[in-house]
């Protein structure tokens, strides 16, 4: 045997610990964070808090022998900034993968949508060849505001687009005009902008603001042109519910998708079904 073989290489687990509330975390994301050598916690710097640890830590508490790497993601889109940081971070990460330790990466939320963790993911393959992921999802402030507003996301025959509204709201009114659902997420400062084109679309009665769904702090809004020149908070989300053609019921699936195949219009099918 040879005993100079290096060690196999850790998984790399990306871990969901939910939108906010402790208690949405689930069973297997405190397991997996419960039973890895090392969780690996993102920050802003050096001085601010995880948000993702503050919801994980009651859970996952003490675990002996167990190592909590912070780490630092700034949080700018200065690619001058990010790269030289996230470089020193998943370096940081390959030390304990090649030493064969197992690595689960927090995110806040779902690790698949907007995350960090997707970044890693994308070049760990490079990095570290032959590594094993594993995904653990997770309750998604997708799904969370909903459940915060008592607004549906989607059912029948609606349709849903979502938008990371920091990055341009250019086309926003068309968004608007073809989705039955818009969730606007990193909405903070592009809020002037969100309500003009909810005014402009005659839409404003049917958008929710919700920041911090699932928390103590959670905040509803349903009159977002009153918090149209605010500071809104990072965590937080504007939907747009239309729920105009909402109501086709299951058993009329089939024939709906015959109808439309057909060229009935959504508009005339919707209105042919009993609500
Ligand atoms: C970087 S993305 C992370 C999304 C996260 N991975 C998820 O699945 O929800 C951050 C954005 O998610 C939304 N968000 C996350 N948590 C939220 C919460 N508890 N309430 C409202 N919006 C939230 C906000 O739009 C925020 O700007």
């Amino acid at each position: 045997m040879d005993t100079h073989a290096p060690p196999a290489l850790g998984t790399l687990h990306g871990v969901g610990v939910g939108p906010g509330a402790p208690d949405l975390m689930t069973l297997r994301a405190v397991n997996v964070l419960r039973a890895a050598a090392v969780v690996a916690i993102p920050r802003r710097n050096a001085y601010s808090q995880s948000v993702a640890w503050r919801i994980a830590e009651p859970s996952v508490g003490p675990v002996e022998g167990q190592e909590r790497l912070f780490l630092h993601f700034p949080m700018t889109k200065d690619v001058s900034i990010l790269r030289p940081a996230w470089d020193e971070a998943f370096g940081k990460i390959g030390e304990r993968l090649v030493r064969g330790l197992d690595v689960a990466f927090i995110t806040e939320g779902d690790p698949f949508v907007y995350s960090t963790f997707i970044y890693l993911l994308r070049e760990a393959p490079t990095r570290w060849p032959g590594v094993k992921i594993n995904i653990v999802p997770a309750v998604s402030s997708i799904t969370a505001v909903p459940a915060a507003t008592g607004v549906p996301l989607a059912d029948g025959l609606e349709r849903i687009a979502i938008l990371p509204a920091t990055y341009g709201v250019d086309d926003l009114t068309e968004v608007l005009t073809k989705f039955d659902t818009t969730i606007l997420m990193k909405v903070s400062s592009v809020m002037p902008k969100v309500v003009e084109a909810l005014e402009k679309t005659g839409l404003l009665h049917c958008a929710t603001y919700v920041s911090k769904a699932s928390t103590a702090d959670e905040r509803i809004v349903r009159d977002v042109q009153s918090i149209k020149n605010d500071h809104c908070d990072y965590f937080s989300m504007v939907v747009v519910s239309k729920k105009s053609r909402s109501g086709i019921l299951v058993e009329s699936a089939s024939h709906a998708v015959d109808a439309l195949a057909a060229g009935v219009s959504p508009e005339a099918l919707n209105a042919a079904v009993v609500r």
